[in-house]
């Protein structure tokens, strides 16, 4: 039977390390309060010399193009994650496609925020295992330093979010030991707005509230979509009740990962590592316990990165790999949770 496997893993991050402490110049807040609150130590931005979520996936891309023993001629797929794209449109596989000089190749994008790398990798597998494509980049990376309020007003999420990107290259394999055994995705928009950013969008009953559309003109509703008004009300940054989120997250994740194990009949103390989405220490740590898992099989970076979003859990497992803490045929698990609300799970031999 053909899987897919990971041939080649690279991360980037941004040289720029922004502490707990720094955030304390532009906002109220304090080091205590985030790392007691979110685990996070401090988190990596852009540089302000025109590194972009493009530029870091691509620095990313070509770790795992090489370590994969390929060249980028050989790549017949893009998919890429991202919810801070360069543009609002084209998306970035076609600016990664460009940077790296690739042939003209399929580019796909993947907007399903945190868990968009997992539905990425689901997608390529698909590719994969259906024998269309040999050599998949799959990508996730994110530039949250640009669009964050960095007042107090929005502390309550910027504190979280960092930049960074991580790349796989998936190629086929035979071999009954290694690869990706399943993925599981999953989605419910009951809840789409309270983790969300609305603007620019196409959505304008948001903020017309009892007002028809049809009393407005053309001129009036072309500045729906992006207004002086969204600015001076800071509707152009990503808005999220917490507390909310977090209920959601501690029962998703846990039943997500274990969907998967399951689907294998295969259990916890079978795995090598699971690899979380990095949103929250504290959410790692619930499901760590609700799952009964060992230290040594949850692997965490959130303390130096923050939050990367659809970077975080490529840029996780490649760490985990550099330190050694993967051998082949290791099971891992990679679990996501997050806006949307989306979750999904991919579950491997190394
Ligand atoms: O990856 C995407 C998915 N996202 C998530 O999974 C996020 C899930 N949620 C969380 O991680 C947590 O809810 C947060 C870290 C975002 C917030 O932590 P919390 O313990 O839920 O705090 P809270 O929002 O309930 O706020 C508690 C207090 C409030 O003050 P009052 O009303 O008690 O006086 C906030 O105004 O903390 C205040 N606060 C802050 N104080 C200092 C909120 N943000 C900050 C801050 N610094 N950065």
């Amino acid at each position: 039977m053909i899987r897919s496997k990971i041939a080649g893993i690279g991360m980037y991050v941004p040289k720029n390390v922004f502490t707990n402490n720094d955030l304390v110049k532009y906002m109220e807040t304090s080091d205590e309060w985030i790392q007691e609150r979110t685990g996070i130590k401090e988190r990596r931005y852009a540089d302000r010399t025109g590194e972009t979520t493009t530029t870091m996936g691509v620095e990313a891309s070509k770790i795992a193009i090489e370590r994969a023993g390929i060249t980028k001629d050989d790549i017949d797929f893009i998919v890429f994650a991202t919810l801070s794209p360069d543009y609002y449109f084209p998306g970035c596989g076609v600016l990664l496609q460009r940077a790296i000089q690739m042939k003209d190749v399929g580019a796909l994008d993947v907007r399903n925020q945190c868990s968009g790398f997992v539905y990425a990798l689901s997608v390529a597998d698909q590719f994969i295992k259906t024998g269309m494509y040999k050599n998949i980049l799959v990508v996730g990376a994110e530039k949250h330093s640009f669009g964050l309020d960095f007042s107090t007003r929005g502390r309550n999420v910027s504190v979280i979010f960092g930049d960074g990107a991580g790349a796989v290259v998936l190629q086929p394999t035979d071999d009954p030991n290694r690869g990706i055994l399943s993925t599981h995705l999953h989605s419910d928009g009951a809840n789409a707005e309270i983790l969300a950013m609305y603007n620019p969008g196409t959505h304008a009953n948001h903020w017309i509230k009892e007002q028809k559309l049809a009393d407005f003109n053309e001129a009036e509703i072309g500045e729906m979509f992006m207004s002086h008004q969204m600015i001076d009300k800071a509707q152009l940054f990503p808005n999220m009740d917490g507390q909310a989120v977090f209920k959601v997250a501690v029962e998703k994740f846990p039943a997500v990962i274990k969907e998967s194990l399951e689907a294998n009949n295969l259990q916890t103390s079978d795995l090598r590592l699971l690899i979380p989405h990095q949103a929250n220490l504290r959410i790692a740590q619930f499901v760590q316990k609700k799952l009964g898992l060992k230290d040594d099989q949850v692997y965490n970076n959130i303390q130096k990165y923050g939050n990367t979003t659809a970077a975080s859990v490529p840029i996780a497992l490649c760490e985990a790999w550099q330190e050694g803490k993967l051998k082949e045929g290791d099971l891992v698990c990679l679990a996501a949770f997050g806006s949307g609300f989306t979750w999904a799970s991919a579950l491997l031999r190394w």
